[in-house]
């Protein structure tokens, strides 16, 4: 996923730099496939609790859209290519891909949360990772990450979690 490094004044050294570049390409493009799952599920949906989850689905995808806006912007900022094309993103994304036929609420929670957990552990497994690099404020914004995504989870998840 290399790409040319751009001259930058930030003091983080730079093979700290180009790790954490690597690192925040990697988790843009599952956050924005993610984000397309969010949508395909808000646009997909039917069944009797149509509007909530539409409507859930939606925010999904739209607190999505400030982490992805973040974490491409940081990778810029530490003198790298944001690499948000759909192309790389495709090739890139470490996420279950989401299936064309889903229909039903039940199944499309299902199918949402399962992502949005590979996405969660992935984003805590990355908090480590900046940590142990050395770069505490891309740890912390991939921390603040990894607790709206945990927070999603749980929204989506509290769908299927009831006996009734
Ligand atoms: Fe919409």
């Amino acid at each position: 996923m290399n790409t040319k490094s751009i001259h930058t004044s930030n003091d983080l050294n730079q093979k700290t730099r180009r790790a954490m570049i690597d690192l925040l390409n990697q988790q843009l493009a599952d956050a924005l496939d993610l984000g397309l799952q969010a949508k395909q599920a808000h646009w997909n949906v039917k069944g009797p609790h149509f509007i909530g989850l539409h409507e859930l689905f939606d925010k999904v995808a739209e607190d999505l859209e400030e982490s992805i806006d973040n974490i491409a912007e940081r990778a810029v900022q530490l003198g790298g290519i944001a690499l948000g094309t759909i192309q790389v993103v495709s090739k890139n994304s470490r996420l279950s891909a989401y299936p064309l036929d889903v229909l039903s609420g039940n199944e499309h929670v299902a199918r949402l949360a399962a992502s949005l957990a590979e996405f969660a552990a992935t984003t805590r497994a990355a908090i480590d990772t900046a940590g142990k690099s050395g770069d505490a404020d891309t740890a912390e914004l991939i921390t603040e990450i990894s607790r709206g995504v945990d927070k999603l989870l749980w929204m989506v998840e509290a769908h299927s979690q009831s006996k009734e």
